[in-house]
């Protein structure tokens, strides 16, 4: 089964064709293409994402990007036996875009589409495989997913702790009561004056502070929630505690020093959080696979203390390859897979949808 992928929910314009079959005893993916077009610059000067102008940049690029999608997988259209396209969370102006070219593409080829949700499709890039090992590709881990299965969603706009009883069966067990990781990172890099995305930027800071070995301007942050009894997440209050500690310290040193040290702590501190409610659940739910998933697991001081904090439990730890970590259409494209064979499929419903706690998880989009 051949397979497009749309993605148009944030600030990529995003589209993969990937080749699947064998069900879910020995699922098997290709992927052929992973094309996206990043609007980091066009946001970058007004320090986070203009809706109006990324579904503006979405209709520029999508029908690029899609061609270069088959170009790169040297396949036709309508050779093409299923079109996954993302239906929601995002911002409704954006999601519009790709769910419009997915529709008029399959009127045009009479292909079955299947809107996909995006926190699915983050789930779901843990099931491949980076492109440079295809294509001899089964799933990427074929013994390792065995569930339940937890999985710690961090991305821009989410960060959830799920429990992934089956193919389509979620459970969230925890999530954030206000920012979520990755806008943490976002907004406090604001305001460093780190700039946009923050993440990748913070992590950079960080790695500086750590090569310089510097301990004369020692920094500390909160670690909100860290003991809570739940497995909720808070980190709005990190962002004014930043800015107090900046305010205070800018008073004594210069900027280059404790810029790279506010953004090394604010990256303990997230990574700190996230690490120890993981923990918490593995301890008290006992899966049998951890995963982690969203652009904020492109992060390498989390993905390194995690490796060393879940090898005591003895249970397989995935990360997705860096390249599937933040928004792509190859994930989207997996999870319509799982989907078009009775994954989650819920039928009927095409309407875009923003929010993760109403949408149902994937759904048939008819013509
Ligand atoms: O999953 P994603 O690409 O888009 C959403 O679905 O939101 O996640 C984007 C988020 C941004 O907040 C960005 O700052 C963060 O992921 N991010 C990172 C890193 N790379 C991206 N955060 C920390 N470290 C990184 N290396
Ligand atoms: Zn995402």
């Amino acid at each position: 089964m051949y397979i497009l992928g749309i993605e148009t929910s944030c600030d990529d314009t995003a589209a993969a064709v990937i080749e699947a079959k064998d069900g879910f005893n020995k699922p098997f993916f290709s992927v052929l293409s992973n094309t996206s077009y990043s609007q980091v610059a066009i946001h970058k000067k007004f320090g986070g994402i203009v809706p109006n102008l990324a579904s503006r940049a979405h209709l520029e690029k999508i029908i690029p990007t899609i061609k270069e999608a088959l170009r790169v997988a040297k396949i036709k259209l309508d050779k093409i036996d299923l079109i996954a396209v993302t239906r929601g969370p995002g911002l409704m102006p954006s999601l519009l875009i790709g769910i419009n070219i997915a529709r008029a593409l399959a009127y045009r080829c009479r292909t079955p589409i299947i809107g996909v949700n995006h926190i699915e499709g983050h789930i779901y890039s843990n099931w491949l495989k980076p492109i440079r090992e295809n294509p001899k590709s089964e799933i990427r881990n074929p013994k390792k997913i065995q569930f339940p299965a937890l999985i710690l969603i961090v991305s821009g706009g989410h960060t959830e702790l799920v429990l992934m009883k089956n193919y389509g069966k979620y459970k969230i067990i925890g999530q954030t009561l206000d920012d979520a990781a990755g806008e943490a990172f976002d907004k406090t890099a604001r305001l460093l004056g780190l700039g946009f995305p923050g993440g990748p930027a913070i992590a950079r800071q960080a790695e500086r502070w750590k090569s310089e070995k510097n301990t004369k301007y020692q920094v500390k942050l909160p670690r909100p929630m860290i003991n809570s009894k739940d497995y909720n997440f808070s980190f709005s209050g990190l962002k004014t505690a930043v800015l107090y500690l900046y305010n205070d310290l800018i008073k004594k040193y210069p900027a280059k020093k404790i810029i790279p040290a506010i953004a090394a702590e604010v990256q303990n501190a997230i990574v700190d959080v996230l690490t120890a409610k993981t923990v918490k659940a593995i301890k008290n739910l006992k899966p049998k696979t951890v995963m982690i998933t969203g652009g904020v697991s492109a992060n390498k001081a989390l993905r390194e203390k995690m490796s060393k904090e879940f090898k005591s439990y003895k249970i397989p730890f995935l990360m997705p390859d860096i390249s599937y970590a933040t928004d792509n259409a190859a994930m989207i494209a997996v999870a319509g897979y799982f989907s078009a064979i009775g994954g989650s499929a819920s039928g009927g419903n095409y309407l875009a949808k923003n929010s993760w706690k109403k949408i149902e998880a994937n759904a048939n989009l008819k013509l």
